[in-house]
């Protein structure tokens, strides 16, 4: 089912699909921890804002991979490159369409990440931020050979704390090796 998907790198006429892809996820995913108001409200426009300027033009320390198929964009995954002088690449968007999950994109676009990273800045770590409802990424990260670091509140989105439901939590979840990935696609 995966054959038809092509990865590539994002271009600035991707940002409605990924903007729509992104605010999907984020209401099927985000609820309880991002606020009814905000996931019900005009998230796709905030999040076409978002993309727009991450994409035109894009960041050269950013890295955005797309999955295509149809024409469509169906996953993505967005790393700001030598983010963090100590825990390296922040991976800090990665969503697979709901429909395609379980297929093995989250895992190509990882290790699609971390040959960005290895090829950009040898020794540099990887990372990123997941909330702690969400359990299924958590196992996904887990099977990658993600380790957990840290846990803290999470940050609103442009820190309007209307935005969240509460105080969520989230971990950090760190490759300090990430070419550990491509070992490991590899097998
Ligand atoms: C998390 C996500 C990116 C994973 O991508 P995916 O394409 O569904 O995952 P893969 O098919 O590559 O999974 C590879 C392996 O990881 C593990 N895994 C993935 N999802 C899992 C889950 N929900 N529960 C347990 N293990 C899981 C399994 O070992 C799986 O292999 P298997 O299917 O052969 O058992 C995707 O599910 C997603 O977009 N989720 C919603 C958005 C999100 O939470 N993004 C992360 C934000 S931090």
């Amino acid at each position: 089912m995966t054959d038809a998907l092509r990865f590539r790198e994002a271009v600035p006429g991707d940002a409605v699909g990924i903007a729509a892809l992104h605010a999907d996820s984020w209401r099927r995913h985000y609820r309880g921890a991002y606020s009814d108001s905000f996931l019900d409200g005009d998230v796709t426009g905030w999040l076409l804002a978002l993309w727009t300027e991450r994409l035109s033009p894009p960041d050269p320390r950013a890295h955005t991979i797309v999955g295509e198929r149809d024409g469509g964009v169906v996953a993505l995954a967005h790393t700001r490159l030598g983010h963090d002088p100590a825990w390296g690449a922040l991976l800090d968007n990665l969503h697979v369409s709901y429909q395609l999950k379980r297929l093995g994109i989250g895992k190509r676009l990882l290790t699609l990440t971390a040959q960005a990273v290895v090829d950009d800045s040898p020794g540099s770590g990887l990372y990123l931020w997941v909330l702690e409802q969400n359990t299924g990424a958590q196992a996904f990260y887990a099977a990658q050979g993600g380790a957990q670091a840290e846990r803290r509140p999470v940050s609103s989105p442009d820190g309007d704390p209307t935005r969240l439901n509460g105080a969520p939590m989230c971990f950090r979840y760190v490759w300090p090796d990430p070419s550990t990935l491509l070992s490991a696609a590899a097998r």
